[in-house]
């Protein structure tokens, strides 16, 4: 038999980095994906609030609860008993006081199964992450292309365009790694600041639109999957798969076969023996409609 993997640690991540490994991070949000992406060897499993657009619905992260996360977090961990699982924490639960935060991430922990949380935003979140570090929750932080902030921000744009937003970026990340954060992810960071914060931090920068030299990448499934009824493609995602197409085809022929009663078919249905058979119809035959 196998032996089950080891999971990852943050100490073996801050190692990963030193020796140039890359993390290879995905968002899993039910059990039977959390058990594939196990499988496959995935380092870091992200029980993302993007489960708001991509699995509920929504058409932003905002509307997604705590409840929320605790459920699909318990499913994943079901399916991932040996992986290193982050959850993030939604909107607005880290904002308003060091004891609601640690609350709600007692939650995540306890109810939720998770190794860690995720936090969006940098220095202003700080103090929370503080908090967070030194009741022993390892927290990952979150900033560039911070979703959460979406209305504030203006819009799903490329952060890192210019010296300031550089800077104010390196800052946040110092900001979260002095509080105890033990990586970084960057959402839509240019390629040149992405790789100039990745050099400056010794805690592991993970990637999602932000280049090649972060020290891991991350994607949502349902972009590697292309698992989505009307897919949009974006530039900073590879495909890997098409189960949308897989799964409208599937639907589309179960649909005609049962309309033309190909389905069920003989192999697929369960006989009475004759005895019974005689008792409920006589001799004659069953009637095929
Ligand atoms: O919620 C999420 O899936 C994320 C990733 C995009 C990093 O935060």
């Amino acid at each position: 038999m196998n032996k089950p993997k080891q999971p990852l640690s943050i100490v073996k991540m801050k190692t990963m980095k030193q020796k140039r490994e890359p993390i290879a991070m995905v968002t899993a949000y039910d059990y039977p994906t959390a058990r594939l992406a196990e499988e496959a060897g995935v380092d870091i499993i992200l029980v993302g609030d993007s489960l708001g657009n991509v699995v509920l619905g929504y058409d932003s992260t905002l509307p997604v609860t705590i409840d929320d996360m605790v459920y699909h977090s318990r499913a994943v961990r079901r399916g991932a008993p040996n992986t290193f699982v982050v959850t993030d924490m939604p909107f607005m639960t880290y904002h308003s006081s060091v004891t609601d935060t640690l609350n709600g991430v007692r939650r995540i922990m306890q109810e939720g199964h998770a190794t860690a949380v995720k936090m969006e935003g940098g220095a202003e979140i700080a103090p929370m992450v503080e908090a967070c570090v030194k009741a022993g929750v390892p927290v990952l932080g979150h900033i560039g292309l911070t979703p959460q902030s979406v209305h504030q921000i203006g819009g799903y744009r490329i952060q890192g365009k210019t010296m300031d937003d550089a800077q104010r970026l390196l800052d946040d990340a110092l900001a979260l790694q002095q509080a105890g954060a033990f990586g970084v992810v960057l959402e839509l960071v240019t390629d040149e600041v992405a790789a100039y914060i990745s050099e400056r931090l010794d805690i592991p920068t993970i990637g999602i639109g932000a280049g090649a030299k972060c020290d891991g990448q991350v994607l949502v499934f349902h972009d590697i999957v292309r698992y989505d009824a009307d897919y949009r493609p974006k530039r900073f995602v590879k495909t890997y798969a098409d189960i949308g197409t897989t799964i409208r085809e599937a639907f589309s022929s179960y649909v005609e076969e049962v309309k033309q009663r190909a389905f069920p078919a003989q192999e697929h249905v369960f006989a009475a023996d004759d005895e019974l058979t005689g008792q409920l119809y006589g001799s004659g035959k069953v009637q095929t409609p």
